[in-house]
């Protein structure tokens, strides 16, 4: 096989490249080692920045988000048993988007199977080779070993794919940081008991009380980075919820229903840098991981591509000067988005010794946040997303 652009991954980034490099009338092949429904049923984070839905809006992929979104203006912390409201829109200027990322991929899926460009599912990446010149992937097809000559490769396939491995160590730099704490994900039957998104501050441990439809809710808690999903039934799921989110004002409570989906996620910051080597580059989590606590995940994955998908169109016209900034123009977003994540993070996780100090340090900012309209300002910017650069037509 020979295409332009050989794209392996076909999460929010690998599809959505494939998409703006279609537009731009460059050629792709998308690699895919899982099977489309497994690709489609993965339940991942469920906020989209509004830069991310211009984007999708402008280039055609927005028809059923826009349909069936839930757009907030808000979100609420919570702490010391009282509600605080963050007016996102009032203080930032732009709203937030609910939809469910399997969603997203779904309606991705769909467009570039619309295309009739090749998306091939269970295609494993297992090698890349000639990335300084002619890059070669070699991949795997219903058993048979196959190859995918292509001008650039395009890293899309996440925190345990193939294409960063591909490189020399000497020739990456890593950064990372675990964090003492996972996250118990819970999709359940029940309507939301919020309008809009509650971040829990509690002695017990984090809460996130999110949805997903008037009839789905999307529930997270904090638990120990180790923890076997196991360890918790869905009753003790619901009861410990409950204290999480528990607040001051009695006629409040946690509707519950049967739990769908659960699953523990860790939480960690990793960056490896550069971004790009010869004629591969890396792009979403494959370049970069956030705790999925500022809900930064998709939308820097969707960024990433913006950025990549306007130097591939000005190198197909002999101008590799955006390629040759790709990585550092990334990268700069990438920082930006690591630091509030990890701010966010740290501020709303229960230290796992229960500090005091630490404690004190995280109210005292929580008081601040929610009494000074520049620091919610602050939190609402950054929480909204910072305009995109790139990635229209
Ligand atoms: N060959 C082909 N495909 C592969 C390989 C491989 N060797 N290794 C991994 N993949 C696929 C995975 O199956 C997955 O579908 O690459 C895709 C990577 O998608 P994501 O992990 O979703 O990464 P990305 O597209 O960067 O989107 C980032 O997704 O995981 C969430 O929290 C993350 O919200 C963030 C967003
Ligand atoms: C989600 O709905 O999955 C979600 C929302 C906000 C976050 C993280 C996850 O910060």
């Amino acid at each position: 096989m020979r295409t332009q652009v050989g794209i392996v991954g076909a999460g929010p980034a690998g599809l959505v490249l494939a998409h703006l490099l279609h537009l731009r009338g460059i050629d792709s092949v998308v690699l895919e080692r899982q099977t489309r429904e497994h690709v489609e049923r993965r339940i991942r984070a469920g906020v989209l920045e509004h830069g991310t839905v211009d984007l999708l809006r402008d280039v055609g992929l927005a028809g059923r988000l826009l349909r069936e979104r839930m757009v907030h203006h808000g979100i609420e912390l919570l702490f010391d048993g009282t509600g605080h409201r963050i007016p996102l829109t009032d203080l930032a200027g732009r709203e937030i988007t609910i939809y469910g990322q399997h969603e997203l991929v779904k309606d991705l899926v769909a467009a570039r199977l619309g295309t009739g460009r090749p998306l091939l599912f269970q295609a494993p990446a297992v090698a890349l080779d000639g990335l300084d010149d002619a890059p070669t992937i070699r991949f795997v097809q219903d058993g048979r070993p196959r190859e995918l000559r292509c001008d650039v490769v395009v890293g899309c396939d996440g925190y345990h794919g193939v294409s960063r491995t591909a490189v020399a160590d000497h020739a990456v730099t890593r950064y990372q940081r675990e964090y003492p704490y996972a996250w118990l994900g819970v999709l359940a039957q029940a309507p939301p008991s919020s309008e809009e998104l509650i971040y829990a501050y509690h002695d017990r441990g984090f809460a996130l009380h999110s949805m997903r439809s008037p009839q789905i809710t999307r529930l997270y808690l904090q638990v120990r980075p180790d923890e076997p999903v196991t360890d918790w039934p869905d009753e003790r799921i619901w009861a410990e919820l409950r204290r999480r989110l528990a607040r001051d004002d009695p006629g409040w409570r946690l509707a519950d229903g049967p739990i769908l989906e659960k699953s523990v996620t860790t939480m960690r910051s990793v960056v490896v840098e550069p971004m790009r080597h010869g004629r591969l580059f890396l792009a979403g989590d494959a370049a970069h991981i956030v705790p999925a606590t500022g809900a930064k995940g998709l939308n820097l994955a969707v960024a990433d591509v913006a950025v990549l998908a306007d130097a591939l169109g000005a190198w197909a016209a002999g101008d590799t000067s955006g390629l040759d900034a790709y990585s550092a123009r990334c990268l700069s977003r990438v920082w930006r988005v690591q630091h509030f994540s990890w701010w966010m993070t740290s501020m709303l996780h229960r230290a796992q010794d229960g500090d005091p100090f630490t404690h004190r340090l995280q109210l005292a900012q929580l008081r601040y946040l929610t009494g000074s309209r520049a620091a919610a300002t602050s939190l609402a910017e950054n929480y909204v997303g910072l305009p995109l650069t790139g990635g229209r037509t």
